[in-house]
């Protein structure tokens, strides 16, 4: 039941089985209403005039929010902007922007009223795609970072080869099963209780407070589990959560408000799409010399998480490569659509993705396989002397195993063998091409912002012996839960059915980070491990006393504890502490070491380590349609010791898909208007079960443990994988690229959907 053993997800039958209970799963309080929301039908205009009178008549309506129904502040904004009002004010900036808020007794009356809403705008030019923005004038909404190392334009204009080119990166929606939702109930004076689906708990609590305009001790925020978060909870959570409680404070009844698929993919950011200028210097070899990028990002109408999104872009631009002199700059580009958010990745995915390109046009000006290229840039290995170790950002990279990782994975998958099939297969095959290739994954572990790498636990020991356990973190599917309460049970030496796992609420732990950056069990497991450590100190110095033993003569053996010559069980040595007046109760407490970062600089030991994983993809492509099929994928990936191998396999897997998906089949459309078209599963397609790949094959490291004294020496495994998917992407290049016997690269840009992948095809056929 401790670390390093595949125990079950806690509320896997439960999952299964209908019993977890999610927010709309909770039984409601006597009187409970429900929320609809209104949402603006422009991309950009001033509100006119806004008639809701038909909709305070329609059968059922308690009452309308507006902007003027906002006790405290109306805003919600994470990045101290003032710019995402919770409910619109005068001006819309996005089509889909929610501009009042229905109350009735039933949701479905809710929404039907919000439909009879006769609002006028005075409609303002708007600005919907990033494409053809000028990055250096368009209007940002934050501040934009530049990393720079050497001399970046000397090095590329002195190089042998220069390559530069674009390219368009798409966006993604979380699409987690579980939508955007909150229920509030009020208590007495100022209090409210918000039971919230948020990664954020303690946010979530400040945003409600500042709304509200009351101290954040009158209200506490609790979450069980979330049906998915993907980062797609991160902030966008607070709104459903503010004005659930701004309802329930104004008419003193509880309040649910949940958004139903298609509000939820309109109303709340999305992963950003990209679009990515590099210039490239390097040899003939394909040693690389110098690169120069951009990164445009669509950030939407406010900041939301964009800053720090496209700073996470820049510091993975490198990904697994050493590049002697670069510059890359962020640009965080406005836009009137809904703002966009942190998913799986954060940015990093996309700056990997550009990494990628770099390499790829390298291979194919030099006409080596890519896999040659990758070798050659890597980062010197862990322990070696050489300098070629530096990032954009200065940081050392002192644990890279990428090379022991990709070797293995060479072999296992059978590489070079399967190149050589692969381009016999080819030759022989005039309409379906097959491609195949491996690419490298590094990502960076640490909140860049240092505030966020710190978290707090609670444990009790009850008389009885069972262990209540919480902690700051959230439960979104990823085991987080599981994970620490084995942590505790190890500590404790105890079966782990003895330790409770509770709901998050801002009331046990206060001031905790969002369950992101992957650092869930790092900073949580922690926490938690230390304060069972303090229990388990206050235990032991009892026993010494009270059997007359040195302390060294206390140890914790399963279930029981040996003091001297005798054998206790665990509750029995807590009941005997009880009994003496022991504290058995103590909150724990952890923050990450050695990290700093000064953004203004572009300079500081951004992350405490690194994670590192490699993926090998195969596909088939239908040259004649575009279409394709996901053959076979290998990977290899590096949790240090893991704290549960069987849920880090699982989250390998998932984050290989969701990766996968994000780059092939999954495609965000806005129309000229600003209207998302693809809002709903008919028109936005994720990966099902059927396109997994053919034969999957997916190992954890065993060699592996944390460089850093991290959790029982485990490392985070929440992102780092998703980009594994690029795999997929540069299968489907190599076997595009077959059709001009890879001569050029192919460029295909993402999401390679068939009919991106067919006009990539027609391109190179026309070109050669
Ligand atoms: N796994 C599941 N099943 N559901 C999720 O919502 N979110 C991912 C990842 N894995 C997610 C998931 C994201 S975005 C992060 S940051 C990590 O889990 C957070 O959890 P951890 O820090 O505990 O790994
Ligand atoms: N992922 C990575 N870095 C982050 C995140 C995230 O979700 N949030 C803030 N920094």
């Amino acid at each position: 039941g401790g670390v390093h053993t595949s125990e079950r997800h806690d509320s896997a039958h439960k999952h299964v089985s209908g019993a977890a209970i999610y927010i709309d799963d909770i039984a409601e309080p006597a009187g409970t209403l429900h929320a609809g929301l209104g949402f603006s039908t422009v991309a950009h205009g001033v509100i006119k005039s806004m008639d809701l009178s038909e909709v305070r008549r329609a059968p059922g309506v308690v009452t309308v929010l507006t902007a003027q129904d906002v006790p405290g502040v109306n805003d919600i904004s994470p990045s101290g902007m003032n710019d995402d009002p919770i409910l619109a004010d005068g001006k819309v900036e996005f089509h889909g922007q929610p501009i009042f808020c229905v109350i009735a007794e039933t949701r479905h009356q809710a929404r039907r009223a919000a439909r009879l809403a006769r609002v006028e705008y005075e409609e303002l030019p708007g600005v919907i795609d990033i494409w053809d923005l000028d990055a250096e004038s368009h209007k940002q909404v934050f501040t934009p970072l530049t990393l720079k190392r050497g001399d970046a334009p000397e090095a590329i204009a002195k190089a042998p080869r220069r390559v530069k080119g674009r390219m368009r990166l798409g966006g993604q929606d979380h699409f987690y099963l579980e939508g955007q939702i909150s229920l509030a109930v009020p208590g007495e004076d100022d209090e409210v209780t918000v039971y919230c689906s948020t990664q954020g708990p303690s946010e979530t609590q400040h945003m409600i407070a500042q709304a509200l305009g009351v101290a954040s001790h009158a209200v506490t925020v609790e979450i069980r589990r979330m049906g998915g978060g993907f980062g797609g909870k991160e902030t966008q959570a607070n709104q459903t959560a503010v004005l659930a409680a701004i309802a329930a404070k104004k008419l003193g009844r509880p309040v649910k408000l949940r958004l139903d698929r298609d509000e939820d993919m309109m109303a709340t950011g999305k992963r950003h799409d990209f679009a990515i200028d590099y210039d490239i210097g390097f040899d003939d070899e394909g040693r690389i010399l110098g690169v120069d990028y951009t990164f445009a990002l669509r950030a939407g109408f406010s900041a939301d998480l964009s800053g720090p999104v496209g700073d996470r872009a820049l510091f993975h631009c490198d990904n697994t490569y050493f590049f002697p002199h670069v510059v890359a700059k962020s640009a965080l580009l406005k836009t009137n659509t809904v703002s966009n958010t942190a998913f799986r990745g954060f940015g990093g995915p996309q700056g990997m993705v550009g990494a990628e390109r770099v390499i790829e046009e390298v291979a194919f000006a030099v006409g080596k396989d890519p896999l040659e290229i990758r070798k050659l840039n890597f980062y010197d290995p862990m322990g070696s002397e050489g300098e070629r170790n530096v990032t954009p950002y200065h940081q050392k990279v002192e644990d890279c195993i990428i090379q022991q990782i990709v070797a293995e994975l060479e072999e296992k998958a059978d590489y070079a063998g399967r190149r050589r099939e692969i381009a016999a297969f080819n030759a022989n095959s005039r309409y379906i091409k097959r491609g195949l290739a491996l690419t490298p994954v590094k990502f960076g572990i640490s909140f860049t912002k240092t505030e966020s790498n710190q978290a707090g636990a609670l444990v009790h020991v009850y008389a009885d012996g069972s262990v209540h356990m919480n902690h700051g973190g959230t439960e979104m599917g990823q085991g987080l839960h599981l994970k620490v309460a084995q942590v505790v049970a190890e500590e404790f030496q105890i079966d782990l059915d003895r330790v409770r796992i509770t709901a998050t609420t801002t009331g046990k732990v206060p001031n905790t980070s969002p369950t992101a950056a992957s650092s869930g069990a790092d900073l949580n497991g922690m926490a938690a491990q230390n304060a069972a450590r303090q229990i388990k100190k206050r235990l032991i110095d009892f026993a010494a006393d009270k059997f007359g033993v040195p302390h060294e003569q206390v140890v914790f053996l399963p279930n029981r504890v040996r003091v001297g010559n005798q054998e206790i069980p665990f509750n029995e040595i807590v009941r005997l502490a009880y009994m003496s007046r022991v504290q058995l109760s103590a909150a724990g407490f952890y923050k990450t070491p050695k990290i700093h970062w000064d953004r203004s600089a572009g300079k500081g030991h951004a992350f405490y380590y690194f994670a590192y994983g490699a993926a090998c993809s195969e596909v088939s492509v239908d040259t004649l349609t575009g279409e394709y099929v996901l053959e076979r994928t290998d990977i290899l990936h590096d949790v240090g010791r893991s704290l549960n191998p069987a849920i880090d396999l699982g989250q390998i897997e998932g984050g290989f898909i969701q990766g996968a998906g994000w780059l092939t089949t999954e495609e965000l459309v806005w129309d000229d208007k600003g209207r998302l078209r693809t809002h709903g599963p008919s028109t936005y397609k994720i990966p099902l079960a059927s396109d997994r790949p053919k034969i999957f094959n997916v190992a954890l490291t065993d060699w592996s443990q944390a460089y850093e004294p991290t959790i029982h020496r485990s490392k985070a495994v929440g992102e780092p994988p998703l980009p594994l998917g690029i795999s997929v992407l540069h299968a489907l290049s190599d076997a595009v690229a077959s059709v001009c016997d890879h001569k050029v690269c192919p460029r295909l840009d993402a999401p390679a959907t068939p009919e991106r992948v067919l006009m990539t095809i027609e391109r190179l056929k026309a070109e050669a």
